[in-house]
């Protein structure tokens, strides 16, 4: 499986080694066609913003989600439900979406709190770099609410990506099944980079909960998370240069010898 793409390099130079928290150099930030080792496809994995239309095998995209499966759940109880949409139920639902957006380009309003209320620092600051870094990358002043708000409603678009996922669980589930559904989908996105794929998780789909549960056809019982974009890069696109930023290990971590 997978697909070699002539034009990238494993690791391109483009993007300067960092160094991590105790001095070892790794390659997060290079772009890699694929990933040939897990640590590879951690390090090479970032939120895609911007697909190629490469179109991906259908088999592909089954045999990712057929492998994800793997993820641990506590007690096993595997809460995630996947629908995955691509060739016409992606065109139907883009179609069905493109005017709604058009009215309503931030979406009409999430049923779960997708930051706390008051986010505190650090977490505020941090997640207002990301949004200054991802604006900037694309020249898009902070005063531009405009240009903002349209790069925003690219998400419902999937990116231009030619597959779209969502993820969703039975309301009945806590905290602690929101984690394993977490731990699905990073497994899903850690195997994409082996197939020289993709990805952006996005909790921006939330605020359009109703639509896609609605288009999907899916019991009350359950509830939207997240959706997720799937495709081969577009490496040229500005926005795909950005590498959000860590905390250095010591920050973090905390080691008891
Ligand atoms: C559950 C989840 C939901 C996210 N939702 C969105 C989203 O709706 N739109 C978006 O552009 N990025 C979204 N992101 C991407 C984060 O902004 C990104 O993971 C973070 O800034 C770290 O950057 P990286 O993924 O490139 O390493 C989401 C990430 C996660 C884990």
């Amino acid at each position: 499986m997978g697909h070699t793409d002539e034009r990238m390099p494993v690791f391109d130079p483009v993007y300067p080694m960092v160094e991590n928290a105790v001095g070892k150099p790794n390659t997060r930030g290079a772009h890699m066609s694929i990933a040939a080792t897990v640590s590879q496809a951690v390090l090479s994995r970032h939120s895609c913003r911007s697909f190629s239309d490469r179109p991906v095998n259908r088999e592909t995209v089954r045999d990712l989600v057929e492998a994800a499966r793997y993820a641990p759940s506590g007690g096993n109880l595997q809460p995630w439900i996947v629908h995955v949409l691509s060739g016409d139920s992606l065109a139907r639902f883009r179609r069905i979406m493109a005017p709604k957006i058009e009215t309503a380009p931030l979406g009409g309003g999430s049923e779960y709190h997708v930051y706390p209320p008051n986010l505190k620092e650090p977490y505020r600051t941090r997640r207002f770099k990301v949004g200054e870094d991802l604006y900037g990358h694309i020249g898009v002043a902070r005063e531009n609410k405009a240009a903002r708000v349209r790069q925003f409603a690219r998400n419902f678009d999937f990116f231009g990506a030619p597959v779209g996922m969502f993820f969703l669980l039975d309301r009945s589930m806590g905290p602690p099944q929101w984690s394993d559904l977490g731990m699905f989908i990073q497994t899903l996105m850690l195997l994409a980079r082996e197939q020289g794929l993709e990805t952006c998780p996005q909790e921006a789909w939330s605020a359009w909960h109703k639509e896609v549960t609605e288009f999907l056809d899916v019991s009350p019982e359950l509830m939207l998370f997240c959706g997720l974009a799937l495709g081969y890069g577009d490496y040229a696109a500005p926005i795909n240069r950005l590498r959000s930023e860590r905390m250095a290990l010591t920050e973090f971590a905390h080691f008891h010898d």
